[in-house]
């Protein structure tokens, strides 16, 4: 039977380790995808290619009179790299698993985990889609379960049913409210969003003075995707979803469910970055004439600013935003 959702059934409960446990081991285990791989080098994310959103959130920091910024999920640094460059007095702190880049410059910190306290802008750029969770979904009896996934095949099965005793309660109390899947057709997936909830909520709690923005690719109650939405990506493409450590391991974030847990608002990148004066209008003709170098540095900032407000991609992504009454709180 292959269900209307084009899945064929999972067979029952085998060994094989829940989704959550797999993903967290292929990201993260002693040789994870995360301690040797740079994120650069496997897909593109906004902070790459261009300083546009470094430009964006020192426009914040100055707004709200910041003098620290911490990136939480950091890759390479490439984010406070560029915010060094604008503006070098600034104090910069990555958060990350993997190891401190040589050529990062000293001045910006890099530590392993969360600090306790923060005054400042805390920005988490793509982390939570890559905070491992439970994956549960309808069987063809109508049972929702904990789906559970061998790591070197990827061949699926299903394990407890979520409602059972011993499973958390937290899972199916998160179900019902954020993701319902009771009376869904066979196949109907979930990713369950409680490690981000959580994982979110410990960011902004640390935060005495200032914002925590998340920003990532995500859905709400209106836009739950039936199938799910875990992904895997290599040498920059998509390739099949596989928690073996090979690749990249990604689910969209419910971030209704997130801004909930923490207190926070949620706004698209687009209106994000349009308040923060970010502008993808190309400069007059009139400007190649009289000064040549300043039209093409227009245009090269105007493509920049299109590619990350652009529909369908970058400007469809989310900020969660929490602290210090929203990022338009303080902007003239
Ligand atoms: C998709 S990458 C995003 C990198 C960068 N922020 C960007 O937008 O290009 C996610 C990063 O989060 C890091 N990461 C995930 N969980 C982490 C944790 N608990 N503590 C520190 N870093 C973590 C991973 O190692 C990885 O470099």
């Amino acid at each position: 039977m292959v269900t209307s959702l084009g899945m064929p059934p999972l067979p029952p409960r085998t060994d094989a380790p829940s989704w959550r446990t797999a993903w967290d081991r292929a990201l993260y285990g002693p040789d994870g995808f995360y301690r040797r791989h740079a994120p650069a080098d496997h897909f593109r994310t906004a902070v790459h290619g261009s300083d546009l959103m470094a430009r964006a959130l020192l426009r914040l920091v100055e707004a709200h009179d910041l003098d620290t910024v911490v990136d939480v999920g950091a890759g390479r640094g490439e984010l406070l790299a560029a915010l060094h460059r604008l503006s070098p007095e600034l104090e910069l702190l990555a958060v990350e698993v993997a190891p401190r880049p040589a050529t990062l410059p000293p001045p910006i910190a890099w530590s392993p985990v969360l600090p306790e306290s923060v005054d400042g802008l805390v920005i988490a750029h793509e982390w939570l889609d890559n905070i491992p969770c439970h994956v549960a979904a309808v069987d063809d009896k109508g049972d929702v379960r904990v789906v559970h996934v061998d790591p070197s095949t990827g061949q699926e099965s299903y394990g407890h049913r979520v409602s059972t005793p011993g499973v958390p309660p937290s899972m199916s109390e998160w179900l019902e409210q954020w993701w319902p899947l009771e009376g869904r057709e066979p196949g109907t997936r979930a990713e369950i969003g409680t490690s981000r909830d959580l994982a979110w909520a410990d960011v902004v709690r640390r935060v005495e003075r200032g914002l925590a923005i998340a920003v990532d690719y995500g859905h709400t109650m209106e836009s739950r995707p039936a199938e799910g939405s875990l992904r895997s990506y290599l040498e920059g493409r998509q390739v099949p979803v596989l928690p073996d450590g090979s690749r990249d391991v990604t689910a969209h974030v419910a971030v209704d469910s997130v801004a909930a847990a923490a207190g926070g608002t949620v706004t698209t990148q687009r209106d994000a970055l349009q308040a923060l004066g970010i502008d993808s209008s190309r400069p007059t003709l009139a400007l190649a004439s009289t000064d040549p170098a300043a039209y093409v540095g227009a245009l090269s900032g105007a493509a920049a600013a299109a590619d990350l407000t652009a529909a369908d991609g970058f400007g469809d992504f989310y900020w969660v935003v929490s602290g210090a009454g929203g990022i338009s709180a303080k902007l003239g």
